[in-house]
């Protein structure tokens, strides 16, 4: 048995043993635990010789590739390139409604965006005489490990998951894979260590497709900005209510119908909210969370109040299954 401490020693060792005194390390980071975590391990073990890249897709939470920026380049040390593709995943995915389709097409225009990008920082630093980039960082955890050696073809009943790296194993690099014993938890435990703040290392998981699976019906630059908004207020209530660690995750949902209300004295035609958050060990089951009654109140009221565009809020107290954690 090890002490996460000489888990950090070895990693680190074995590392630079594998990439040698000048190999280079491209990885994706989405602003998650375990992609934050692997970065800010190779940032410790080769330094700039690691470069990571995060694609923003615009489905991201509000203001998160700021966030990303600030968290792992200015805190963390770590070389970060951030590349706005919003404009290039928005139009791709316009007039598509179908989850599966949408998922499909984030996943395929990120790894075009993120080789590109690759491309990009390869024949900058080849110039400056650095050598090539010959290894490829996955956040890669034990479960992950397990599940892809288990699970044996497609099921209808089971969604497409992604994660950002899995995407890129067919990209002619070696893979790095320092996650791949952990458990998340463990991989928690080795964020506090390396010094990565306790909000972060507790953050709740994100879809790769982001908010796109939460935007039911059409993906548009304004249907964005109103979900960023309202689950913006949902997260921050949450928080301030010191209940997100209780929370396994939770959510906004933006339905494509309206629904009428009233604002003074004049009536209202407008979109719906729905809230969702919910308990659970694996997330192959999952409960519904019951609210203090005056929480709920306080969210619904200030999305009904800060968020143009919506007049109403509902909330989910749907289990997995029949249901699933997600809308779509
Ligand atoms: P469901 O909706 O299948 O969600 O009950 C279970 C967990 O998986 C996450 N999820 C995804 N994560 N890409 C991801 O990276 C996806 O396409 C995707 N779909 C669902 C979901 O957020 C929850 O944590």
């Amino acid at each position: 048995h090890w002490t996460m401490e000489e888990f950090i020693g070895k990693e680190i060792a074995r590392i630079r043993e594998i990439c040698g005194p000048a190999g280079r390390v491209i990885g994706a980071v989405s602003g998650g635990v375990d992609s934050t975590v692997a970065a800010k391990l190779m940032h410790e073990a080769i330094g700039d010789r690691f470069h990571a890249i995060m694609v923003d897709n615009g489905v991201l939470r509000l203001n998160e590739a700021k966030q990303v920026h600030e968290m792992l380049n200015t805190n963390l040390g770590v070389n970060l390139t951030v590349v706005d593709a919003s404009e290039l995943f928005l139009s791709r995915l316009e007039g598509i409604e179908d989850p599966e389709q949408k998922r499909k097409i984030i996943g395929n225009t990120f790894i075009n965006v993120f080789e590109d990008e690759a491309a990009k920082i390869e024949s900058a630093e080849e110039s400056l005489g650095k050598g090539r980039v010959e290894w490829l960082l996955q956040g890669t955890l034990y479960p992950d490990v397990i599940e892809s050696i288990s699970f044996k073809g497609p099921s209808a009943t089971i969604k497409t998951h992604h994660n950002v790296g899995g995407l890129l194993k067919d990209m002619k690099l070696k893979l790095i894979e320092p996650l791949r014993e952990l458990f998340k938890d463990e991989v928690r435990a080795l964020g506090c260590l390396l010094g990565i703040p306790a909000p972060l290392v507790q953050r709740h998981p994100f879809p790769g497709p982001g908010l796109a699976i939460r935007i039911l019906g059409l993906v548009t630059r304004s249907q964005v900005a109103i979900l960023q908004q309202a689950d913006s207020i949902y997260i921050e209530e949450i928080r301030k209510a010191g209940l997100y660690d209780q929370i396994a995750q939770a959510f906004a949902v933006l339905l494509p119908v309206r629904a009428v209300g009233v604002m003074g004295d004049v009536r209202t035609y407008e979109q719906v909210i729905a809230l969702r958050a919910v308990q659970t060990e694996d997330f192959m089951t999952a409960d519904w969370y019951v609210f203090p009654a005056d929480i709920l109140r306080r969210i619904s009221s200030r999305i009904t109040n800060e968020v143009a565009g919506i007049n109403r809020v509902t909330y989910d107290i749907s289990s997995k299954p029949p249901a699933t954690v997600e809308w779509l």
